[in-house]
């Protein structure tokens, strides 16, 4: 057998350091784009994309991919939609033979969604180290199914990446080592960073009849899609209220996530015209209407740090958010389901009364680049690693 290096006189070819990276559904595909192109950039690592096939649609998926240059998935689990045990349980039979026929070094997760912790658990089972991106954000808010991925997640991976310092005291305090906690920056603002000069020429203002010549008119846009807040349909028709109250005095631009319009038809509500439903939008046209917004409200957690990282006011309509530095420096405020309390937030923003905010440290691009210098520096490539096959 001929190795290439330097055990005694035979030679070893270090081998790189071969990360599975994964990738499920919508907000994963902003957090990997820039670590893809960073582990990209250094021979000393094999980075092996796989899409669980959580989202499918083309709007929720393909369109990030040709948009944002993320190279096509190695593979596909294609497991779609269904209950929480059942899609988990699909993650979790079918990554097992991704990881058997490749044998990566490490498994890469982002996020909170169910192909998250599936692949997690799937990965430590088989002794693989995990490293999870967007570590220890906490709602505190059990009901919500991403903060039981959250808090599991974290509980396996072995490099714990966070966007925040409130980050880190969560983590120690469910007794993870401080040395396996990193403290790199956003990677989703790494993307918004990178792709903010393409998206600001995005037609969009044209196509929704928002931009005369280079003049925006005042707009603002809504997201929601946590199912506290549209699984029941007397929620949505009550947050709908506000939206309607809202679009009597602007534009909103509501891009409508699957499971939300599955309920609107049975809410029932007639809105206002000026509440333009629209089906979801590609990144780059989405990251345009944010980056021109007077407003935005969401109950999105990537929007809560994308309005932040743009200076954008947002309300969120929740009761909590995981994300609490988009409140303590950022442009986020955490307004509720109360359809009085959102119109009340709402006025204030439109009559030039928002909540002044600050970029958090570290949200400045550069995430990706720290996040794989500690996995080279922890985990060097070479032929001592267990996948470093001889070569003959
Ligand atoms: C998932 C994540 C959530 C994340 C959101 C981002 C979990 C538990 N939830 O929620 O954390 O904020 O993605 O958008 O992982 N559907 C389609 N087309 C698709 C995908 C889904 O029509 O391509 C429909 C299906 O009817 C499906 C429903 O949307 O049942 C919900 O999809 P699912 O992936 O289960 O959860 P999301 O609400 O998208
Ligand atoms: N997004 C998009 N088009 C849309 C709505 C959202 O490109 O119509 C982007 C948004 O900019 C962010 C990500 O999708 O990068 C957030 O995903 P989502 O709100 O679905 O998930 P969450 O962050 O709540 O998990």
């Amino acid at each position: 057998m001929l190795y290439y290096g330097s055990f005694g006189r035979k030679a070893f070819i270090p081998m790189a350091l071969k990360i599975i990276n994964i990738v499920g559904a919508r907000p994963n595909l902003p957090k990997i784009a820039p670590l893809m192109r960073e582990m990209q950039r250094h021979p000393e690592i094999e980075p092996i994309l796989v899409h669980t096939g959580q989202h499918y649609d083309a709007t929720l998926s393909d369109i990030f991919f040709r948009q944002m240059g993320i190279p096509a998935p190695r593979v596909n689990l294609e497991v779609g939609s269904g209950s929480h045990a059942v899609q988990t349980a699909e993650v979790l039979k079918r990554i097992e033979p991704v990881l058997l026929e490749h044998q990566p070094d490490l498994v890469l997760v982002v996020g909170d969604v169910n192909s998250t912790i599936a692949v997690s658990l799937a990965a430590v089972k088989l002794g693989i180290s995990v490293a999870h991106v967007e570590a220890g954000l906490r709602s505190f808010d059990r009901g919500m199914p991403e903060e039981i991925n959250r808090i599991l997640t974290d509980a396996l991976a072995d490099y714990l990446f966070v966007t925040e310092e409130d980050a880190i005291q969560n983590l120690q305090k469910e007794g993870r080592p401080r040395e396996s906690i990193h403290l790199v920056g956003n990677v989703m603002i790494d993307s918004l960073r990178y792709f903010l000069p393409t998206a600001q020429k995005s037609p969009i203002g044209e196509d929704l009849g928002l931009k005369n010549g280079a003049e925006w008119q005042r707009f603002a846009v809504l997201t929601l899609h946590r199912p506290s807040n549209v699984d029941a349909t007397e929620k949505l028709a009550e947050l709908l209220t506000a939206v309607d109250a809202i679009a009597a005095q602007v534009p909103v631009i509501f891009p409508v996530h699957p499971r939300t319009q599955q309920r609107l038809a049975q809410a029932g509500s007639t809105t206002h015209p000026r509440l333009k439903l629209i089906p979801p939008v590609g990144y780059l046209d989405f990251l345009c209407l944010l980056s021109k917004a007077m407003l935005v409200l969401t109950d999105s957690g990537g929007i809560q740090e994308e309005t932040t990282a743009l200076g954008v006011p947002c309300l969120t309509l929740r009761e909590n958010t995981e994300r609490p530095i988009t409140i303590s420096q950022g442009t986020n405020q955490l307004v509720g389901t109360d359809p009085r309390k959102i119109l009340t937030a709402a006025e204030a923003v439109l009559a030039g009364k928002a909540k002044p905010g600050r970029i958090p440290p570290l949200w400045d691009g550069h995430a990706a680049e720290r996040i794989v210098e500690v996995l080279l520096r922890k985990s060097p490539p070479g032929p001592h690693r267990k996948s470093a096959l001889p070569v003959t």
